[in-house]
């Protein structure tokens, strides 16, 4: 598969492959990534992306440790072979069980949500909720970032197991969808939160729902944000910032390609083209005693 079409610069033929040229890699299980990639549309209008959501096997927050790491072996090796200059791992969960695994196999620099979403929210309160895939809230993931900026701040996280399926079903606005949303913020609302962390990234998807339980005063952190901030400040650090015009955003699934342009309309505005990727096959590699213990 081709990494991208070549631009015509100057009268002459400049591959786009050239390093700052080269697109970043953003990945999720579905639409939630999408919430980054807005971001990244925001903040760095100029970077070419290749955005890839691993449909045929979320949710990714009900799955073990071992399983999410061998995904994003796979995911990873592809992105690689694209050769793009950066990964943005846009999915906590993959984030919470897999990053250290991966930054230690893959010469690519691969940014995370948790830490910058977890900065951003110590600023901000005292009390921090998060809501979040089951699998990133056991993993304390984001209780162990925020207290490590600012060891004196509560937090209490909330394992969400039905967000997901529910908006990758597109049923943001069913009455169930606020019932369920009530039943999980409850428990944070009782510990009268003043800052709640949109811990998976399919879930600013929810906010007006959110917004019609959450009082007023409880300020909602997107990590989205932050790890965009964190994405720009690296290509500056690597002189990877790309100074020319983007290319279109190149997007791929495992799952069914129509279904997720459709989906994404609603976010995106347009309708993406969508190509179905056949990732690359890597054995799995069992993990040490330490990683999988931490599971
Ligand atoms: N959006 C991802 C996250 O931030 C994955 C959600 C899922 O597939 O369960 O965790």
């Amino acid at each position: 598969m081709s990494s991208g079409p070549e631009l015509f610069r100057s009268g002459s033929l400049v591959s786009a492959r050239e390093p700052h040229q080269a697109r970043i890699g953003v990945f999720d299980s579905g639409v939630g990534g999408l919430t980054v990639l807005r971001e990244l549309y925001r903040q760095l209008p100029q970077e070419s992306i290749l955005y890839f959501a691993d449909t045929a096997r979320l949710p990714y927050g009900t799955r073990s440790r071992a399983e999410i790491v061998q995904f994003v072996r796979e995911i990873l090796t592809w992105m690689a072979q694209q050769q793009v200059k950066m990964v943005i791992m846009a999915c906590n969960t993959s984030a919470a069980l897999a990053l250290d695994v991966v930054r230690a196999e893959f010469d690519l620099p691969v940014i995370d949500l948790i830490l910058p979403g977890a900065k951003a929210a110590a600023q901000e309160g005292d009390r921090v909720g998060v809501i979040a895939t089951p699998a990133t809230a056991a993993s304390n993931a984001y209780r162990q970032a925020v207290q490590e900026v600012k060891p004196t701040a509560e937090v209490w996280q909330v394992g969400c197991p039905e967000f997901v399926p529910l908006i990758e079903h597109n049923r943001i606005h069913d009455p169930y969808t606020l019932e369920i949303a009530k039943e999980y913020l409850q428990p944070l609302l009782e510990q009268e939160i003043d800052t709640l962390i949109y811990g998976c990234t399919h879930y600013p998807h929810l906010a007006p729902v959110l917004r019609k339980i959450l009082p007023r005063s409880v300020k909602l952190v997107d990590p989205a944000k932050h790890v965009v901030a964190a994405a720009a400040q690296e290509l500056d650090l690597m002189g990877l910032r790309n100074l020319h015009a983007p290319l279109p955003t190149r997007f791929g699934v495992s799952g069914n390609s129509e279904q997720f342009a459709q989906l994404s309309i609603q976010w995106l505005g347009c309708t993406p083209l969508v190509e179905t990727v056949q990732l690359p096959t890597v054995s799995p590699q069992p993990l040490s005693v330490e990683d999988s213990a931490a599971c």
